[in-house]
């Protein structure tokens, strides 16, 4: 079997390495991103490897199908930049539903703490052996309500790192969940969600139905001082609607470690250049802002996971014609092919 990886790290080849070692594994990494331009690089290959910001499109699909490819394997969870309708039919895709929601979710908590006790502006005052504490005074997370959007694998994860914390947990999701409900969490609106969580933390996938899920107007009855977190997808929020309101003081903070446009810059380096994108620069420029790029998955534990599950998908569905990471399109939504789960 022979596969083409695309956008590909130096630690996604050491992990996939490890994980192909022994197996009549085939495969060439490229650095460059999947799309209408580098399709060709798949030719003489059975699969594509991707990863979030490579791009499925239907133009794409067409060019893989014309090249012989028979599956994209995504070495990730969301498949947002797969169009999955036109897919459907003409090339299997796959997926790696859990890799380390631990990774994710601890991220999550490492940016919220980093942000209320001001970590990333101690960091940079003490190496310059400035030991003022003005305008370091953060606020206790304990007894603090977050509301958590999405108590899937990793919103699980989250929701049990914050009741240790003591704080009060107030969740939505689309399919509420009983583990959730037995921790005594409240399922309460979205409306809810934004009136009364001195935190927002954002779990659920990107679809058409949560574009924008945080807007102007979702914004504008979150309680002021509010801190979002996002390490989801970019296009969750609205991020010209986050910089104004953190430019007019109504939002406390903001972690991401997604934005919208990142496919553009994250993963790259662009220090030494002048940055294309003046919200992503403003949001940057902001001291309670903390932007890391996309990292949120990066741990040795998941990055071997990611390997294996990946490479295991291409052999169950190569070896036995079946792999229960496939997804599906069938009526208007994606569902997981093994266990009917809409998303
Ligand atoms: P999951 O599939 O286990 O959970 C997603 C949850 O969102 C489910 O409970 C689902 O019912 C809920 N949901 C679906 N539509 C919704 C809607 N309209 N409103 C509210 N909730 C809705 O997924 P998991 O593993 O917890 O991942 C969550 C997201 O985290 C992924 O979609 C992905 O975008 C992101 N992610 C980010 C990573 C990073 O490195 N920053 C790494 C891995 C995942």
């Amino acid at each position: 079997m022979k596969i083409a990886f695309f956008d590909t790290k130096s630690y996604d080849i050491d992990a996939f390495d490890k994980t192909i070692k022994g197996k009549n594994i085939e495969v060439k990494y490229y650095e460059t991103k999947l799309n209408e331009d580098t399709c060709e690089l798949a030719h003489g290959f059975d699969a594509v490897c991707v990863f979030v910001n490579d791009t499925i499109n239907s133009k794409v699909i067409d060019k893989l199908c014309a090249l012989g490819v028979k599956a994209v394997l995504l070495r990730c969870a969301g498949f947002n930049n797969v169009d999955m309708k036109y897919a459907f039919g003409k090339i299997h895709v796959l997926r790696v539903p859990a890799y380390s929601p631990y990774a994710v979710a601890e991220h999550t908590m490492a940016l919220l703490l980093t942000s209320v006790r001001r970590i990333h502006k101690a960091y940079i005052r003490t190496r310059d052996f400035n030991f003022s504490l003005n305008k370091m005074t953060g606020f206790d997370l304990f007894g603090k309500t977050v509301g958590v959007i999405g108590t899937g694998k990793i919103g699980r994860v989250f929701i049990n790192i914050c009741l240790g914390f003591g704080m009060r947990v107030l969740a939505y999701d689309k399919f509420p969940c009983d583990e959730v409900k037995e921790k005594g969490v409240e399922y309460v609106s979205l409306d809810t969600i934004f009136k009364e969580s001195d935190i927002i933390s954002l779990h659920c996938p990107l679809t058409e139905e949560t574009y924008h899920l945080i807007d102007n107007n979702a914004l504008s009855i979150c309680k002021k001082g509010v801190i979002i977190l996002n390490t989801s997808r970019g296009a969750l929020v609205d991020a010209e609607a986050l910089l104004s309101g953190i430019k007019s003081r109504h939002i406390g903070g903001a972690c991401l470690d997604v934005y919208e446009e990142e496919s553009d810059f994250f993963f790259e380096d662009f220090s030494g250049h002048i940055l294309e994108d003046d919200i992503l620069a403003r949001l940057i420029s902001m001291p309670n802002v903390i932007v890391t790029s996309h990292q949120a998955f990066l741990t040795n534990e998941a990055l071997s996971n990611i390997a294996e599950t990946t490479i295991n998908n291409a052999l169950d569905l190569f070896e036995k014609g079946q792999c229960e990471n496939e997804l599906c399109f069938r009526g208007s939504t994606t569902v997981d092919c093994k266990n009917g789960k809409c998303f």
